[in-house]
């Protein structure tokens, strides 16, 4: 197989994220991801990649699965004109490029993403990105009521965190704002070697709220996708 316009390969135990100059189809990802020994493949964009790549050469393994910045990148394509976008845990930057991509050449957005480990905002600021970006380093919970209102919202700090924040998300959401949450499927990561739930963010808090319409999406680490509703409803 001829891979030479592959611009990234990252493989992971069993899945590998690939990245191509070009639109390829999805044979062709088949043939790769077997000819790199990988259970799945997912096409992602070059900086989607890059920022794959920075996760797997610091064996940093909490990124956004491709399934999940996907729908982030989604949501973020249809943020109102100047609106902002908020990100709860920016790990090494793989949300925030998802984000980005869904965005395109947008400027008009503004995209706030907030970590408390001051290394890797580091890490993640120099991957250059284009002004409208805020990386904001400190705990989510301090900083969240400082910084506005927003379009949309991706929670995405470890484990019980989420619950103690769900709150202050849903109050800075704007009218018709919509918040993801990932890691709601108890059965993931640790819950699938061991067979046990493990302890999560209660969903049920989020899905009964009165102020939100909320689904939940049980597909990959599994997400709560929730749009907020407007104050007269
Ligand atoms: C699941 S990772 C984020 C992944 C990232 N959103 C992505 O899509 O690639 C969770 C991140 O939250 C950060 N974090 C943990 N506690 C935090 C807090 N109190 N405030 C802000 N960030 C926090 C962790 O350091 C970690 O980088």
């Amino acid at each position: 197989m001829d891979r030479s316009n592959v611009e990234r390969a990252t493989v992971t135990e069993s899945s590998v994220s690939l990245s191509f100059d070009r639109e390829m189809s999805a044979t062709d990802v088949e043939r790769i991801q077997k000819s790199l020994g990988a259970r799945t493949a997912f096409q992602v964009p070059p900086a989607v990649g890059a920022a794959y790549d920075r996760a797997h050469q610091t064996g940093f393994t909490k990124s956004c699965r491709p399934e999940v910045g996907a729908l982030m990148a989604v949501l973020a394509a249809a943020v109102p004109a100047g609106g902002r976008v908020l990100e709860l845990g920016t790990g090494v930057g793989v949300g925030l490029a998802w984000v980005m991509h869904g965005l395109r050449s947008r400027s008009d957005v503004n995209v706030v993403s907030v970590e408390i480990d001051e290394e890797k905002s580091k890490l993640v600021s120099g991957a250059g990105w284009p002004e409208q970006v805020s990386l904001i380093v400190g705990d989510a919970r301090e900083i969240l009521s400082g910084t506005g209102t927003f379009d949309l919202v991706f929670l995405d700090v470890p484990g019980r965190l989420k619950a103690s924040l769900i709150e202050k998300a849903i109050t800075c959401l704007r009218p018709a704002g919509q918040l993801l949450i990932d890691d709601m499927n108890r059965y993931w990561g640790k819950g699938v070697t061991s067979g046990k739930p493990v302890d999560r963010c209660d969903p049920h808090r989020l899905l009964g709220d009165p102020r939100m319409i909320c689904s939940s999406l049980q597909f990959s680490s599994g997400m709560i996708l929730g749009t907020r509703l407007g104050d007269s409803v």
